[in-house]
């Protein structure tokens, strides 16, 4: 039943024609627990908030599958804005984007212009940005995008999904560039031809990938809502005597906001990731795949208007 429930709002997460009426009606349905809002002014008021409690930030103008120029260059001009906006607010966040709604579908030329803009910006505004990893039929194009833009800025990461099977030979390759990577499992729907089925090795590559990256000496998000994992986290930095300033944990806001208070306080740095904008739809319906649980908490949240 679970995994039936994960493969419907995978569906739904990438229906264009749900996402056009979803952003026609903005956000319901309680997609508010997960998303700061629908404009950068009510951004601020929930980073400003998870700052005052110590808690750092990646912002993300929320946006995919865009498929014309002109809404490319839009989302790139909300992140510049983004940008400008966490310089002037000194503001304790960086910024996660995801390529296709820069242009990647597109065509190369506009996804690079787009990507320069902003990296130019986020430099003269010290604003590290994170290139998100979207579904494996873009992974390639993800990775020799940001190789190609980490030998110009040194402000750029991206993302590494553990579901993957090519992720530990991605993490040997990119040792290269020292690059500043988020692990991740992974939160697309993927063939058993490219990714782990199952949980458990899905788990096992994580730790795997966690420890190479980290022994590799290059900085590492570890981005989970599992216990077992940020305890392995934990465990393998005493182990291994790797400094605190080596890597950092990551959740989603909304989820699991008492742990990342915790961990906050156990002096570990917790990125919180923050995103907001009238395109919620395909992230929201990625949250409600991950836990179905939370439909429940949705469905009361509908039946309480
Ligand atoms: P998993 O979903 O396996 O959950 C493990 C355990 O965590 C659960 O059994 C439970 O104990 C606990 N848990 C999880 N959710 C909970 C909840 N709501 N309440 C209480 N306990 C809960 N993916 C991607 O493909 N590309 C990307 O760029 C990113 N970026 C990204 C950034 C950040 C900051 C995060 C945290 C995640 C991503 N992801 C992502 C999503 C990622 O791939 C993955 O889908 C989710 O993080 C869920 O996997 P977990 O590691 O949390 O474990």
């Amino acid at each position: 039943m679970e995994q039936l429930l994960r493969n419907f709002f995978l569906f739904l997460s990438k229906n264009k024609s749900f996402t056009k009426l979803a952003k026609k009606y903005g956000p319901r349905l309680g997609a508010a627990r997960f998303v700061a809002g629908e404009d950068i002014k009510k951004a601020v008021e929930v980073i400003k908030d998870l700052n005052s409690k110590n808690l750092d930030v990646t912002i993300d103008y929320l946006g995919e599958f865009v498929d014309n120029e002109r809404e490319a260059n839009e989302m790139a001009d909300n992140c510049l804005n983004a940008i400008e906006v966490i310089g002037k607010e000194k503001l304790h966040s960086q910024l996660s984007l995801k390529l296709t709604s820069m242009g990647l579908d597109i065509s190369a030329a506009i996804v690079m212009k787009n990507m320069r803009r902003i990296l130019k910006s986020a430099k003269t505004h010290n604003v590290f940005v994170t290139i998100d990893m979207e579904d494996f039929s873009r992974c390639q194009k993800t990775i020799d995008i940001f190789t190609e833009l980490k030998s110009e800025y040194d402000n750029i990461g991206t993302v590494i999904q553990a579901y993957l099977f090519r992720t530990v030979k991605d993490i040997a390759d990119l040792n290269q560039y020292n690059p500043n990577l988020r692990l991740v499992k992974g939160a697309y729907k993927e063939s058993p031809q490219v990714a782990f089925p199952e949980k458990k090795d899905v788990d096992e590559n994580f730790k795997k990938i966690i420890k190479m990256h980290l022994l590799n000496g290059n900085y590492t998000a570890v981005a989970t809502h599992d216990d077992a994992i940020i305890e392995y986290t934990k465990q393998l930095v005493i182990e291994e005597n790797i400094s605190k300033d080596l890597f950092e944990f990551q959740m989603l806001y909304g989820i699991r906001p008492e742990r990342q208070l915790e961990l906050v306080n156990e002096g570990y740095k917790m990125r919180v990731y923050v995103p907001y904008g009238k395109d919620w739809y395909g992230y929201f319906m990625r949250r409600l795949a991950e836990r179905p649980a939370n439909v429940a908490f949705v469905l009361k949240g509908v039946l309480k208007k």
